[in-house]
């Protein structure tokens, strides 16, 4: 079984949009033999999908919603791909899947360099200590000059990075990529790979490159190799694993060039399936007994089966389709006979699936996001997964009052699924929190088709949430304005919402013993 654990991975793709991850994505799958003809960007902008979009409204819109998960082979790994919404209009979910990878890897165009949402998901990936792999695309277009885009990880990220390859040029220039821990030169020529070259003990120091090379490229090579000899951070394995090193790569992912130096460094270097905290120790990969945790729920993939899915990390043991669990909420035992592994909108019946394995379990309303099952008689509850503040807000309400009832069971249901943050005022008026745009309108769009409600809009003017550690309700009054709003989540934890950063500095000021807090842990009370 052991064998079976050290040949898993379990990475997500981090990008702002356009970077590249789609097409990243698609070529290393194309690697894996997973799909023959992987659907371009551009198909998927017309009628053909890339093989990760799924529900109606992504087709629409043409990107992805709710991320899915990939399953490939390749060089005696078994590799799953959490795909990561990476359109502006993304929502929580891209930061709950987070929480279920032992690595991410991070795509920058070469020629922008980190962008705003970069940041955001880095931000994800820095407070879990998850290992992040940097992928610099867009080398056969004009590109940065790398040490900058290097030091730019270090400046604007704190991220300290170690070159893995090494471009030659951009754009019209671009002549290749230098593998410097296996000395090969992988050489470009209009979009495509042309050769490889074995280089000897000198490096590019010595004279296979001389004939290949045009001498202001080499000569531009060999200084930067100088100079990041003489002032790169070293390789640490360490601190890879920590996540306070990140291994660089570049390349041209449209091309599926630099992908193969980048695949096979990556599953070396990446961290195979390790330890769980949980809320009083730790679950390793390698107990007999199994366990795991939901991070995610989702109803109605596909229109042609009326259900939902519960994502399950599996973090211990073995799952054999049929086993009882318990789930470690309720106490509730639940037999797993319908499993699946997903690849997209297709899906197959597993019966057996390994820590480090990601399967997705039907769900006939039993589960919440951030549950553990486990086939240990004592519950575990594994560190919780975080809540993000929204920043955007809704109040919504059902247009037809009659239909109130189906509209209160779609808001419970969403919730659930963690699709949303909602929120309720006094007068149990509903408010929607959201970090993207696009979750309204999923929200609206799942109301309207699932529970045939629809709803009523009004955007309201806050962009923070903060919860405030008291009961006393009287006293978070005495202190409100007519600019702020108190409400409470699912939870009925109350919550102060701000207008902005101006008003919520001056309330900090103002009051400075009530104490707000940005995030709460889904499980956590106050
Ligand atoms: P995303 O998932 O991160 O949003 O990015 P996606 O892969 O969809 O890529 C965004 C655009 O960038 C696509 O162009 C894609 O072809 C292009 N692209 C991705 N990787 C590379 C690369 O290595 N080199 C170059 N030159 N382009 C790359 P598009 O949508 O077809 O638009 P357009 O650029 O053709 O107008």
């Amino acid at each position: 079984m052991k064998q079976d654990i050290s040949s898993r991975r379990i990475f997500g793709i981090i990008s702002h949009p356009d970077a590249g991850k789609t097409t990243l994505t698609e070529k290393l799958l194309l690697h894996g033999g997973a799909i023959r003809e992987a659907g371009t960007v551009k198909a998927r902008r017309t009628d053909k999908f890339a093989t990760s979009d799924w529900m109606e409204i992504e087709k629409k819109r043409g990107i992805s919603v709710t991320s899915s998960v990939m399953q490939f082979e390749y060089d005696g790994k078994i590799i799953s791909i959490m795909d990561t919404p990476g359109h502006n209009d993304f929502g929580e979910d891209t930061y709950r899947i987070l929480t279920s990878v032992d690595s991410a890897v991070m795509v920058i165009d070469g020629a922008k360099g980190i962008e705003a949402q970069t940041k955001k998901l880095f931000k994800v990936c820095s407070m879990r200590g998850i290992p992040v792999f940097t992928f610099m695309n867009k080398f056969d277009r004009e590109a940065r000059d790398p040490l900058d885009l290097m030091q730019e990880l270090e400046d604007v990220l704190g991220l300290p990075s170690t070159p893995v390859t090494w471009p030659i040029g951009s754009g019209l220039n671009f002549k290749g990529i230098y593998d410097m821990l296996e000395n090969k030169v992988y050489l470009y020529d209009q979009g495509k790979q042309t050769d490889v070259i074995e280089l000897g003990e000198d490096g590019v120091f010595g004279p296979e490159l001389e004939e290949i090379l045009p001498g202001y490229s080499l000569s531009e090579l060999r200084d930067e190799i100088e100079l990041l000899e003489g002032a790169g951070n070293e390789f640490d394995r360490e601190m890879v694993d920590a996540g306070q090193l990140s291994p660089v790569f570049f390349g041209s992912a449209l091309a599926d060039f630099g992908t193969t130096p980048f695949l096979h460094h990556f599953l070396e270097m990446s961290p195979a399936p390790g330890a769980r905290k949980t809320i009083d120790g730790e679950v390793n990969p390698e107990d007999d007994f199994f366990s795991g945790f939901i991070f995610k729920i989702q109803a109605n993939m596909n229109p042609a089966h009326r259900d939902r899915l519960a994502f399950l990390r599996i973090c211990s043991g073995k799952f054999e389709r049929g086993m009882t669990v318990q789930l470690s909420r309720t106490g509730k035992p639940i037999k797993l006979s319908q499993s699946t592994q997903l690849f997209a909108n297709e899906r197959e019946t597993v019966d057996e699936a390994y820590a480090g394995d990601i399967i997705g379990i039907y769900d006939t309303g039993n589960y919440q996001v951030g549950d553990s099952i486990t086939t240990t008689k004592e519950p575990i509850f594994f560190e919780p997964l975080p809540t993000f503040p929204p920043e955007l807000f809704m109040m919504v309400s059902a247009k037809d009052t009659m239909k109130a009832k189906h509209f209160n069971k779609g808001v419970d249901q969403l919730v659930q699924e963690g699709a949303v943050q909602v929120y309720r005022t006094e007068y149990n008026e509903v408010i929607l929190g959201a970090v993207g745009q696009l979750q309204f309108e999923v929200f609206e769009y799942r109301l309207k088709n699932e529970y045939n409600s629809d709803i009523r809009k009004e955007p309201l003017d806050y962009s923070l949430a903060r919860w405030v550690l008291t009961d006393d309700l009287d006293e978070i009054k005495r202190t409100l304005d007519s600019r702020l709003k108190l409400v409470f989540d699912a939870k009925k934890r109350p919550l102060i919402l701000f207008p902005n950063q101006f008003t919520l500095n001056f309330y900090v000021q103002k009051y400075p013993d009530m104490q707000l807090v940005e995030a709460l842990d889904i499980q956590e009370d106050i």
